[in-house]
């Protein structure tokens, strides 16, 4: 039996799904004793050259073509942003269709209102392609590892922000030029704060730590710092450490407290997190019976992107057979206390400049001893006249004792400028 299928958009995931499933369509009636058949695709400019094959039937502009369609079972979401796919998006599981979305900045900002519709509508949603590309992240936490009380989440989860950071380790150019680089080559867009800003990957943290944690996780409750001010000095640094610098999200569940951090940190090179280059994602999680996993590879592109979407289609295909949807229910996440400034204990690199004259460092080792914070490294480099930068590298503290230290640091007249300070993970403890 064939199953009418919408898709709306047809860009970069868009496309990529329709290549996928014009390649695996047998194997998806094998599969599934079903026949999947994209009938309409929803695009702006249909005169667009497109990098897919299709019959020009199936183009169109029009939305209520599939939303109105009753013979479509299923939407495909793979327009992005807000509007219109909200609307479309709860227009189709009101009108009883199963939806599949890549859409990340959705699934974080009104989650609860698309799985509400859905559970009311006595229909699906899936979003396994929303964080992590072609990674199989949603699923294993939603359904394989359900037996476990999940406490921590560590990853890379933004595919641009890690390009920028690998190529500033590879060249030791600047974060202006190597992001100037990358929006050439497409790696990033045009307006790249999302990404550099930390607040991609703090959405799908918020999705990924709701899933985990049984909470219910916003972007509100996640810090999040970009990675705007990390210089090639600190690149340097870090390599003279041995260390690099990535964008690390990382959640934690301590007895229903939650942490839920998006940081600059500097990886120790014997940390499996060090390896994780260019656009590949990966992510760590720790369950009290599985203990600690690995998830690792592409966080985005067309086909891996599709091959998330595609999954998910099957999923919905296999429910169609049996007559069955919310088998996998969300709802009913209660709100968990977020502390906020309190990340796990950790070693810190504090880099700052400091007026080139004897005692300045004596103070600053004072303010150190007086916060409990002690120093493991220390390197110290005449900058400008006048003027040294001092690296410290601190033994494991908590965050607090650590922001104790740099609220005093700042008020010494010999401190310039402290420029940046990042968590270090990996490396002997
Ligand atoms: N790109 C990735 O690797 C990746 C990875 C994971 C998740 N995602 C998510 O997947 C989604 C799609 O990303 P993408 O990279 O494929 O985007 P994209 O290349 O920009 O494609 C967007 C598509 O949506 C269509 N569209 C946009 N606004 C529309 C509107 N108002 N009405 C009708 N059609 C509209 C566009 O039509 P035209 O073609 O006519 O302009 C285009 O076909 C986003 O939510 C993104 O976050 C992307």
């Amino acid at each position: 039996m064939e199953v009418k299928i919408g898709l709306l958009g047809c860009g970069t995931v868009g496309s990529g799904v329709i290549e996928l499933v014009q390649k695996r369509q047998d194997m998806i009636s094998r599969l599934t004793g079903l026949q999947p058949k994209i009938t309409h695709v929803l695009v702006r400019d249909p005169q667009k050259p497109r990098q897919v094959s299709f019959i020009d039937e199936q183009l169109t502009t029009n939305a209520d073509d599939i939303l109105e369609d009753s013979e479509i079972r299923m939407v495909i979401e793979t327009i992005g942003g807000i509007e219109p796919a909200r609307s479309y998006i709860l227009r189709a599981l009101q009108a009883g269709k199963h939806v599949i979305t890549a859409n990340k900045d959705l699934i974080a900002e009104h989650g609860t209102e698309i799985l509400e519709t859905a559970e009311h509508a006595g229909v699906d949603v899936y979003y396994e392609a929303a964080v992590g590309g072609a990674i199989p992240l949603i699923r294993p936490l939603k359904e394989s590892l359900t037996a476990n009380e999940i406490t921590d989440l560590k990853g890379i989860i933004n595919g641009t922000t890690n390009y920028i950071l690998s190529k500033m380790t590879e060249t030791g150019a600047d974060f202006a030029d190597v992001l100037k680089e990358a929006q050439e080559l497409g790696y990033a867009e045009s307006n790249p704060a999302s990404d550099v800003d930390g607040l991609d990957a703090g959405r799908k943290l918020a999705i990924l730590a709701s899933i985990a944690f049984h909470a219910k996780v916003t972007l509100d409750d996640v810090e999040v710092t970009g990675i705007r001010t990390i210089t090639a000095a600190d690149v340097a640094y870090a390599h003279e450490l041995g260390a690099v610098i990535k964008l690390v999200a990382e959640g934690t569940d301590r007895d229903g407290n939650l942490t839920l951090q998006v940081r600059p940190t500097l990886v120790v090179k014997d940390h499996p997190l060090a390896h994780v280059s260019d656009a590949f994602n990966a992510l760590y999680v720790r369950g009290d019976a599985a203990g600690d996993l690995m998830f690792f590879g592409r966080g985005a592109g067309s086909l891996p992107t599709a091959s998330a979407i595609v999954g998910d289609m099957i999923e919905v295909l296999r429910n169609l057979r049996m007559d069955t949807a919310l088998r996998v229910r969300q709802l009913l996440l209660p709100h968990k206390r977020v502390r906020r400034g309190q990340g796990e204990p950790a070693r810190y690199y504090v880099r700052l400049a400091v007026n080139d004259q004897p005692g300045v460092f004596a103070q600053i080792a004072a303010i150190f001893g007086q916060a409990e914070v002690s120093m493991e490294t220390v390197l110290q480099k005449r900058s400008r006249q006048n003027s040294a930068e001092i690296v410290i590298v601190t033994h494991e503290v908590g965050q607090e004792q650590v922001t104790k230290a740099l609220n005093a640091l700042s008020a010494v007249n010999d401190v310039q400028t402290i420029h940046n300070v990042m968590p270090v993970i990996g490396g002997a403890q």
